[in-house]
């Protein structure tokens, strides 16, 4: 007999049959009652086993952790809480699990105790749900732009140029680190190596995404980018998942419009498809909320914040007019921010796109026309000469989810700038010959999957969102 999910048995017709579920167990009541999982939904089918009829053997080993198989009939359920349950007339143990050992106990884990488990942290409510919710936000990525007719490109993965001229870049190479070939000013000879040249993993696919919607229209990418940044916080993973459209003839006010319907489709998307475990993660932050003082507790729910994100306009606020209200408010007056604000072209730390989020805007925020020179050489120059067409969105809780801008289209302009950074002509070339064959206005932007991922979870820590998380000294699993 071909096992069913038990998200169909939980959502069946028809009782009165027999059924056969695969799963793991989760609890085991009173030499009775099983509570099994199986992933495919947050909610567990109880299996009533008749213990008279079953050896002790057998019964013992109905652990936590354990895989099992029953068949029996599948009934109302007496019970509260559930609407059907298992009558169990055949219980096979697939898999022992020790329940001495087994690290993931029917208790509360801390979330450090669970990453530090990984691989088996995925078998708790919490993590299924956001494992789940993650496979169908980024199902949705791919559904909102398919619909749209936008073209999905795989950008390299190994590239020879840095994207955002951050410098923060892995390096790719196949020569001995112990003793590599070196030139006669003894400099390592990147000639041999495989590539012939220095290679890198990819911080953003943006570049190489230019060169393809300047032939398609609209593409978009969604992979996985690296950053060698050594910035432990609870935001930043050295590998994460981007999704970065590009689309011709567009500029920033397209492009803000789209990155704005973009976000509120995937969470709409989210919402409709993963109401049980929305539910189970409201719940969650609500609880992890109580510990906190009453004046840290944020004053919407989860589903209440996703819902309120849908209903609102995100504030379109320009570079300049965030640096007046944040130069003249309290906590930059008392001296409460670590980076206090005094002048325009300061670059923007988290706890100020948190304060203009969180407490003045209290919605999110698009922050757009940034000062040229704490941006990338990539974006369009205003014609003030000194600001580049940047966006930026903020979400609460958050910071940064999104970063992008019109390109610089203009070839004479993009060169200048280059060579005032001292990026090497010859390295882009091929990103330079859009600039010379048929340019036109273009737009894009990048939105870290993993901080979306947060954002409709409710987690505050982005290692909890990503199945094995990266990030300085750490890369188990
Ligand atoms: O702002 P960033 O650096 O922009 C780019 O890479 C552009 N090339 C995008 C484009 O215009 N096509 O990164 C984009 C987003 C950020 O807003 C943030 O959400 C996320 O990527 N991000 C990170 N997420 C997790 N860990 C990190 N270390 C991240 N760095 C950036
Ligand atoms: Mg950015």
């Amino acid at each position: 007999m071909k096992h069913t999910k038990i998200k169909d048995l939980l959502s069946s017709s028809k009782t009165a049959q027999e059924v056969n579920a695969k799963g793991w167990v989760r609890t085991f009541r009173n030499n009775q009652f099983i509570a099994l999982n199986d992933g495919s939904t947050i909610n567990n089918i109880q299996c009533v086993v008749d213990f008279e009829n079953t050896s002790e053997e057998t019964l013992k080993r109905i652990t936590t952790g354990a895989a099992i198989s029953v068949t029996g009939e599948l009934v109302e359920s007496k019970g509260a809480g559930q609407k059907y349950e298992i009558q169990v007339t055949k219980l096979e143990i697939l898999g022992d699990s020790d329940a001495e050992k087994f690290p993931m106990q029917p208790k509360k884990h801390s979330l450090e105790f669970l990453r530090e488990n990984a691989h088996l942290r995925v078998r708790t409510n919490a993590f299924g749900a956001i494992m789940r919710v993650r496979s169908v936000l980024s199902f949705a990525v791919h559904n909102y732009f398919q619909q749209k007719g936008f073209v999905y490109v795989n950008t390299p993965i190994i590239t020879g140029s840095d994207a955002e001229g951050a410098g923060e870049m892995f390096k790719v190479t196949s020569l001995p680190f112990d003793n590599p070939p070196r030139n006669e000013d003894g400099k390592i000879d990147y000639k041999k190596d495989f590539f012939g040249k220095e290679t890198n993993l990819t911080v953003s696919g943006q570049l190489e995404g230019e060169t393809f919607a300047m032939a398609l229209g609209q593409i978009y990418t969604f992979g996985p980018t690296f950053r060698a940044e050594n910035s432990n916080t609870s935001r930043h993973l050295a590998e994460f998942w981007m999704i970065e459209p590009e689309v011709a003839f567009n500029d920033l006010n397209d492009n803000m419009d789209l990155a704005e319907d973009f976000i509120q489709y995937v969470i709409k998307y989210t919402l409709d498809k993963c109401p049980d475990d929305l539910k189970f993660l409201d719940s969650r932050l609500t609880e992890e909320e109580k510990s906190k003082p009453q004046t840290e507790r944020s004053e919407m729910s989860l589903l209440e914040r996703l819902n309120f994100v849908l209903s609102t306009n995100f504030k379109r606020v320009s570079y300049t007019e965030a640096i007046d209200i944040l130069r003249d408010c309290t906590p930059n007056k008392k001296k409460k921010f670590n980076y206090i604000i005094n002048e325009w072209g300061a670059d923007l730390q988290s706890e100020h796109e948190r304060y203009l989020v969180e407490k003045h805007f209290k919605c999110p925020v698009i922050l757009f026309d940034y000062p040229a020179n704490i941006k990338a050489f990539y974006m369009r120059l205003n014609e003030d000469g000194k600001t580049v067409r940047a966006m930026d969105i903020l979400f609460p809780g958050i910071g940064e989810i999104v970063g992008g801008s019109q390109r610089e289209e203009r070839y004479d302009v993009l060169v200048e700038k280059m060579k005032a950074l001292g990026i090497a002509e010859e390295e882009l070339w091929w990103y330079l010959d859009t600039r010379r064959f048929g340019s036109a206005v273009h737009s894009g932007f990048g939105l870290g999957f993993e901080r979306l991922v947060l954002f409709v979870t409710g987690m505050s820590n982005i290692r909890d969102v990503i199945p094995f998380p990266r990030t300085p000294m750490n890369a188990e699993f």
